[in-house]
C-alpha cells in the first residue's frame, strides 16, 4: 500500500501506522520476554487419600551414658570431679549472696547452733576435727586454710583445730589447738556431739571437745588429725587449675551454665573415644527397648531398632531404618502405630543430665535424625502420644527456584545420609572451626583427615568457643548459603499425655522383684510409653511447575505478531518463496545475456 500509495497523505498515513504497529509489537514482545525471565512457579496443593508410608524414628535415652561404666574413662573421672567441685563452690557462693541465715531449717538444734553463721549444710554433711594455721583473736579463730605450718613466720598465726566437712570444704569453728582435749560423748549421725547426753543414753563415743563452746567433734582419738593445707594443697594444684580453664569452668557461678558446660566437656571427652568405647558405656539396645508393637503386632527389637551413636545422647535406636522394606500404617489411630515401652534407668544417670525421660525424632528415613535439634522429650511415668500429619514437598530447582536436587552436595558431614538445611549449617561450620583452628567440633562428625579439638587442649577450646560466640554476633563474617532440598517430607505433631502405669495394670519391666506397688512405684520413675501415630491416612502434597514456559511464551509471541502486523509462519514462507524466485530470475536474466553476448562474438570472429 505504501508503495502503490497515490499521494503524499496517504503515504505519510501508511508510514505512521506501519511504525505504531511496529513499536506496539516490540513493546509487548519485551514485557512478554521480561515475563519469562521472571522464571515465575505455582503451587500446587493436594490432598492425597493414600497411605502415607512410616516414617523412621530415632529414640534416644536423655541420659547419654552409663554413670557406673563412663567413670572408668578417666578424663570423664576428672571433668567429673572438677563439675562436682564448681558446683559446691557455686552453691557455697550463692548460699552466702541469697538471704539471711534464718532461712536455713535444720532438723538437729545443736547443728543449727554450731551453723548458725555459716548458712546450710547438706543433710550428708559430716564434720571431722583438721589441723590448720590460724589468726586467733579472744578463743575465736580462722582458719587459712592455704598457709603451711613450716613456713609461716613468728605471728604469722597459731595452730588451730577446726570443725571440718568435706563435702562443703568449710572449716569452722575453730579454736587454739590447745584449747582441745580427748574425752568421751553422745554424738549423732553428723559426728556432732555433746558432752552431756541431752536423752539419756550413754556418752560412749570418743570425741574432741574445747572450753570456749558446748561443741564437741567425734575423733577416734588412734587417728591423726587431717592436715588441711594437705588437703587443699591437694586439691588445686597448678595443674588442676589449668584443666578448669580448658574446660571453661573458669569464673562460672551459675549452676545452670555449669551444668550445660559440663555436658559440653563430657560430649567433648568421649568424642576423643573410639565409637565402640561409647556405645559400651551407654545404655544398650534391650535395656532401653523393652516392648515394643507397630500396626497392632509384636515387633523385632533385634532387626528393627538400628543402633546410631549420637554425641548428645549417646547410643540412640533407629526404627523403621531399613530402605528396602518400607512400613505403613494399615489404619490411623495409636493402635496401628508405632508403640515402644522403653526404661531409662534413672539409677545410672549422670550428675549433668538434669531431666529424666526419652528423646524422640520423627524423620525421614534418608535423614540424619539431629535429636539435639529437632526431637521431642517425652517423661517416665507417662504415655506420651504423638499425633503425626505428613506434608510432602517437591519444589522446583533452577532456574525457577533454588533447591538441592538429588540431596546430594560435595562435602557433607553426614555421609551416609541426604541433604540437609540443618546438616549443611552443619557442615558450613565444621568447615569454617577445622580451616581457622585445625580441629573440629566434637558436637559434629569430621570428614577426611581432621580430627575434634581436645577437650584439655586451651588453644583449641578457646578458639573454638570463639567461633562459637561469633556465630551470634550479625556482623559476623560467617556466612552460609544453604538452601532447602528439592524433596522433602516434613512432619507436623501434636502431643498429648496420660499417667502411665494405671494400678491395674499388671506389667513387668526390667527386674523387679520388690512387691506390687514398689515395683509399680519403680515403673514410674523408669518407664516411659511412647505412641507414634499418623492422625489421618491423608497427606497434602504441594509440588511447584513452571508458571511461564517457553512454549507460552511463543505462544504469545505469535499472537502479538499476528496482532500487530499479520504476521504468521505462512506469510513468512510466501516471502522466502518470493526471495528465492526473485533470486532465480535475476540469475536467469544474467545467463541469458551472457549467451547472447558469446554468439554474437563467435559469429563475428573477434577474438576474445
Ligand atoms: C594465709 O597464709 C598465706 C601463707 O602464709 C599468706 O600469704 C596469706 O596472706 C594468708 N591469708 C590470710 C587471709 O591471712
Ligand atoms: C588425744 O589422744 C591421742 C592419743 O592418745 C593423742 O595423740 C592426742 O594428742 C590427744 N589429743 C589431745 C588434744 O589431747
Ligand atoms: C564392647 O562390647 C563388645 C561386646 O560386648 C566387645 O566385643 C568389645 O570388645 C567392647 N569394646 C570395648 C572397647 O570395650
Ligand atoms: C533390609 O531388608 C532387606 C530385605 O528384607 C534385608 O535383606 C537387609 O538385610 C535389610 N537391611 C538391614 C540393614 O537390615
Ligand atoms: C591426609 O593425610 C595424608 C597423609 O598424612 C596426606 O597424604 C593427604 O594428602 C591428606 N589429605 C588431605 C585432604 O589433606
Ligand atoms: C500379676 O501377675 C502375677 C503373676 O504374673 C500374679 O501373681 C499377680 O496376682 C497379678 N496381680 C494382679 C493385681 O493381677
Amino acid at each position: 500500500m505504501l508503495g502503490q500509495a497515490p499521494n503524499i497523505i496517504y503515504k505519510i498515513a501508511w508510514i505512521v501506522l506501519l511504525t505504531g504497529c511496529l513499536c506496539m509489537f516490540l513493546l509487548q514482545a519485551a514485557s512478554l520476554l521480561i515475563k519469562y525471565q521472571r522464571m515465575d512457579k505455582i503451587t500446587d496443593i493436594q490432598l492425597k487419600f493414600d497411605t502415607a508410608p512410616f516414617p523412621a524414628i530415632t529414640l534416644c535415652n536423655l541420659n547419654p551414658y552409663m554413670n557406673t561404666l563412663v567413670r572408668d574413662v578417666e578424663k570423664i573421672r576428672i571433668i567429673l570431679n572438677v563439675y562436682n567441685d564448681v558446683m559446691n563452690n557455686a552453691a557455697k557462693l550463692n548460699d552466702k549472696s541469697g538471704g539471711s541465715d534464718e532461712d536455713y531449717e535444720e532438723e538437729e538444734e545443736e547443728v543449727e547452733t554450731t551453723t548458725k553463721r555459716r548458712g546450710k549444710r547438706s543433710p550428708s554433711s559430716n564434720f571431722e576435727p583438721a589441723l590448720s594455721v590460724c589468726t586467733c583473736d579472744e578463743g575465736e579463730c580462722v582458719a587459712n586454710v592455704t598457709a603451711i605450718p613450716e613456713e609461716i613466720s613468728e605471728d604469722g598465726g597459731t595452730m588451730c583445730i577446726c570443725s571440718f566437712d568435706r563435702e562443703s570444704q568449710d572449716p569452722w569453728p575453730c579454736y587454739r589447738k590447745d584449747d582441745w582435749y580427748n574425752t568421751t560423748c553422745q554424738c549423732n549421725e553428723h559426728s556432732f556431739c555433746s558432752k552431756e547426753s541431752t536423752d539419756g543414753s550413754a556418752a560412749n563415743k570418743p570425741c574432741l571437745c574445747q572450753n570456749n563452746d558446748p561443741f564437741c567433734v567425734e575423733h577416734d582419738h588412734a587417728k591423726l588429725l587431717l592436715n588441711l593445707w594437705e588437703f587443699f594443697g591437694r586439691q588445686i594444684p597448678e595443674e588442676m587449675k589449668k584443666i578448669i580453664e580448658a574446660l571453661g569452668f573458669d569464673g562460672l557461678t551459675d549452676e545452670v551454665a555449669i551444668v550445660t558446660k559440663a555436658k559440653e566437656n563430657i560430649i567433648f571427652a568421649m568424642s576423643e573415644m573410639a565409637e565402640d568405647v561409647r556405645r559400651n558405656v551407654s545404655i544398650q539396645k534391650h535395656e532401653l527397648i523393652q516392648k515394643c508393637t507397630f500396626n497392632g503386632k509384636p515387633c523385632n527389637i533385634e532387626k528393627d531398632f538400628k543402633l546410631i551413636v549420637d554425641p548428645t545422647f549417646g547410643n540412640c535406636f533407629t526404627f523403621n531404618h531399613n530402605k528396602s522394606e518400607p512400613m505403613s500404617s494399615i489404619r490411623a489411630g495409636p493402635m496401628y502405630g508405632l508403640r515402644v515401652l522403653m526404661y531409662i534407668a534413672a539409677d545410672e544417670y549422670l550428675p549433668t543430665t538434669e531431666a529424666v525421660g526419652i528423646r524422640m525424632t520423627i524423620h525421614d528415613k534418608d535423614d540424619f535424625p539431629f535429636p539435639d535439634t529437632f526431637g521431642y522429650s517425652a517423661p517416665t511415668g507417662y504415655i506420651s502420644s504423638f499425633g503425626m500429619n505428613m506434608k510432602a514437598m517437591s519444589r522446583l530447582a533452577a532456574p525457577y527456584g533454588d533447591c538441592v536436587p538429588d540431596g546430594k552436595t560435595e562435602s557433607y558431614i553426614y555421609e551416609d545420609y541426604v541433604y540437609s538445611t540443618e546438616g549443611c549449617y552443619r557442615t558450613c561450620f565444621q568447615d569454617m572451626v577445622i580451616d581457622q583452628c585445625g580441629c573440629g567440633d566434637p558436637r559434629f562428625p569430621v570428614i577426611g583427615n581432621a580430627s575434634h579439638c581436645f577437650v584439655f587442649d586451651p588453644e583449641q577450646r578457646k578458639c573454638l568457643e570463639d567461633r562459637t560466640k561469633d556465630l551470634g554476633n550479625i556482623h559476623s563474617s560467617f556466612k552460609c548459603r544453604c538452601q532447602q532440598p528439592c524433596k522433602q517430607k516434613v512432619f507436623t505433631v501434636s502431643y498429648s499425655e496420660a499417667i502411665w502405669p494405671s494400678q491395674s495394670l499388671n506389667i513387668t519391666l526390667g527386674s523387679c522383684t520388690l512387691e506390687p506397688d514398689q515395683c509399680n512405684e519403680h515403673y514410674q520413675e523408669n518407664g516411659a510409653m511412647i505412641e507414634v501415630f499418623y492422625e489421618a491416612l491423608n497427606f497434602e502434597v504441594l509440588s511447584e511447575s513452571e508458571a511461564y514456559g517457553v512454549i507460552k511464551m511463543m505462544a504469545d509471541l505469535g499472537g502479538q505478531l499476528g496482532l500487530w502486523s499479520g504476521i504468521s509462519v505462512i506469510t513468512c514462507c510466501e516471502f522466502v518463496c518470493l526471495s528465492c524466485e526473485l533470486l532465480y530470475m535475476v540469475l536467469m536474466h544474467h545467463y541469458t545475456a551472457y549467451k547472447r553476448k558469446a554468439w554474437e562474438r563467435r559469429r563475428n570472429n573477434e577474438p576474445w
